[in-house]
C-alpha cells in the first residue's frame, strides 16, 4: 500500500509517494518558487497560487511516467497551516486525486510533518521534546504520539527564521534569507570578523518564551550606523525596482542579474565586512537566545531523553551545533532531520500521514476537508 502526498503550504510544490509498510520512500520531487518570490524580498501569495497551478501538475505528470495512479492507496495532503491561497492548489488537487481514484484523503498538520521529517524512511521515535523553528514558526514542544503533541513554549512576535529574512531583506539580499545569512556568519567566523554586538532577546526574563522583534530592531539600527554599505543597498534596491516590472514569472531572479550591475553590486555586499559583522552578529544572538531557553526548558524537564530541531532553519550551523553542546551537557539524545529535508517537502508529509493512519483516526475527509492558515491541530500547554 503506497501513499501519495502534497505539500503547497507556502512557496514549495512537492509531491511524494510512499510505502506504507516499509516506510520506503519510493518518489520525491520538489519545485521551489524561491527565485520568482526573491526580488519582492517575500512571498508574493498571487504568485505562489498561479505557480502552484502550473507545478503541482507538472510533478504528477512527471510521476505517471513512473507509476500507476490505481496503485496509490491513501492521498495525503497538508491542510494547515500556511498561505490559504498556497494551501487550496494543494488540496484541491489532492481532492480531485481522491475522488476519481475513490480512495481516502488525509489532511496533514505541517507542523507534525516537520516532526515527521525526522522519522523519514525511519520509526518513531516517542517521546521527545522538539525545537520547531521556520519561517513562520518558532515553539518548543513535547510528544508523546502521533495524536498527544503540546505546544510548551512559543514566540511572541516573529520567528527565528523570519528574523533572518528580514535582515537579508534590509541587507539587500532579497528572499529568503537564512542560508544567505548563515553562510556570511559562517566566513565571518572563520575569518576571525569581529560581531556586531546585539542584544540577546529575552536574556534576563525568567520565562520559556522566544522573542525576535527587538533583535531585528536593534539590527536595523545598528545598519542604519553603516553609512557606507547603506548606500550599496541603495543602490541595489533602486536597480531591483527599477526592473522590476521586466521581470515576468518565467524569468528566474539569477537570470535576471546575470551580466547586471547587481549582481555585481550584490558580491561587494556580501564581501564587505559590515556585512560580515552584522550577519555574525544576528547569528550569534539569535541562536544563543533559542539556546538558553531550550537549556531552562531542559533544566525543567529531565524525563524525555530525546530532543530534536525541526523545520527550515533548522538547517542553522550554529544552532545545530549550540544545541548539540546542550544536549550532551543534559544527556539527551539529539535528533535532526537530513538536511533536504529540513526545509518544506512531500515526504514528511507522507511520513506524518503514516503516524496518523497506524492511529486508526479517520481518514476519509474528501468532502469536509478545509484548510486553515492558523495551526488549530496542535494544543497549548504553555510551561513558563
Ligand atoms: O520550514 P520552512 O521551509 O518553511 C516554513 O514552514 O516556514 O522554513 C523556511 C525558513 C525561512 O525563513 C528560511 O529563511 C529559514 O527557514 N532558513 C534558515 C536557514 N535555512 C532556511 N534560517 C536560518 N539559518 C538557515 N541556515
Ligand atoms: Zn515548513
Amino acid at each position: 500500500m503506497n501513499i501519495l502526498s502534497i505539500e503547497s503550504s507556502c512557496d514549495d510544490s512537492a509531491i511524494a509517494y510512499t510505502n506504507l509498510h516499509n516506510l520506503e520512500l519510493l518518489w520525491h520531487k520538489k519545485i521551489s518558487q524561491e527565485s520568482a518570490h526573491k526580488i519582492y524580498g517575500g512571498v508574493v501569495p498571487e504568485l505562489a497560487s498561479r505557480l502552484f497551478a502550473n507545478d503541482l501538475p507538472q510533478l504528477l505528470n512527471t510521476f505517471k511516467q513512473e507509476f500507476t495512479l490505481k496503485d496509490i492507496s491513501y492521498i495525503a495532503v497538508t491542510n494547515e497551516p500556511g498561505l490559504s491561497t498556497s494551501l487550496l492548489e494543494g488540496v484541491m488537487m489532492a481532492k480531485a486525486l481522491a475522488l476519481s481514484l475513490q480512495i481516502p484523503l488525509i489532511g496533514i498538520n505541517h507542523l507534525k510533518g516537520h516532526i515527521y521529517s525526522l522519522f523519514i524512511e525511519k520509526d518513531e521515535v516517542f517521546p521527545l521534546s522538539v525545537l520547531l523553528v521556520s519561517g513562520g514558526h518558532t515553539m518548543i514542544l513535547e510528544c508523546y504520539s502521533y495524536n498527544d503533541m503540546y505546544v510548551v513554549s512559543n514566540t511572541l512576535d516573529d520567528s527565528f527564521g523570519e528574523c533572518y529574512d528580514k535582515a537579508a531583506k534590509m541587507l539587500g539580499f532579497g528572499y529568503p534569507g537564512g542560508a544567505v545569512i548563515d553562510n556570511i556568519a559562517q566566513i565571518a567566523q572563520r575569518e576571525n570578523v569581529a560581531k556586531e554586538k546585539l542584544p540577546i532577546p529575552l536574556e534576563n526574563q525568567n520565562t520559556l518564551n522566544f522573542s525576535f522583534s527587538g533583535l531585528k530592531n536593534a539590527f536595523r539600527l545598528s545598519l542604519q550606523n553603516k553609512k557606507e554599505l547603506i548606500s550599496i543597498i541603495e543602490e541595489v534596491n533602486t536597480i531591483r525596482i527599477r526592473y522590476i516590472d521586466e521581470v515576468s514569472k518565467n524569468v528566474s531572479d539569477m537570470d535576471y542579474i546575470q551580466g547586471s550591475k547587481l549582481k555585481d553590486l550584490l558580491l561587494i555586499l556580501q564581501n564587505h565586512n559590515y556585512t560580515k559583522s552584522l550577519a555574525y552578529g544576528l547569528q550569534d544572538s539569535a541562536t544563543t537566545h533559542l539556546t538558553q531557553k531550550c537549556k531552562k526548558y531542559l533544566k525543567q524537564n529531565t524525563e524525555i531523553k530525546h530532543f530534536a530541531i525541526v523545520g527550515g532553519a533548522s538547517a542553522n550551523s550554529m544552532l545545530r551545533s549550540k544545541i548539540q553542546d546542550l544536549c550532551n551537557q543534559f544527556n539527551k539524545i539529539l535528533l535532526v532531520s537530513d538536511l533536504k529535508y529540513c526545509s518544506d517537502n512531500a515526504a514528511m508529509i507522507g511520513r506524518a500521514a503514516i503516524g496518523k493512519i497506524k492511529t486508526n483516526s479517520i481518514y476519509n475527509e474528501v468532502l469536509n476537508l478545509d484548510i486553515s492558515p492558523r495551526n488549530t491541530e496542535l494544543k497549548y500547554r504553555l510551561i513558563s
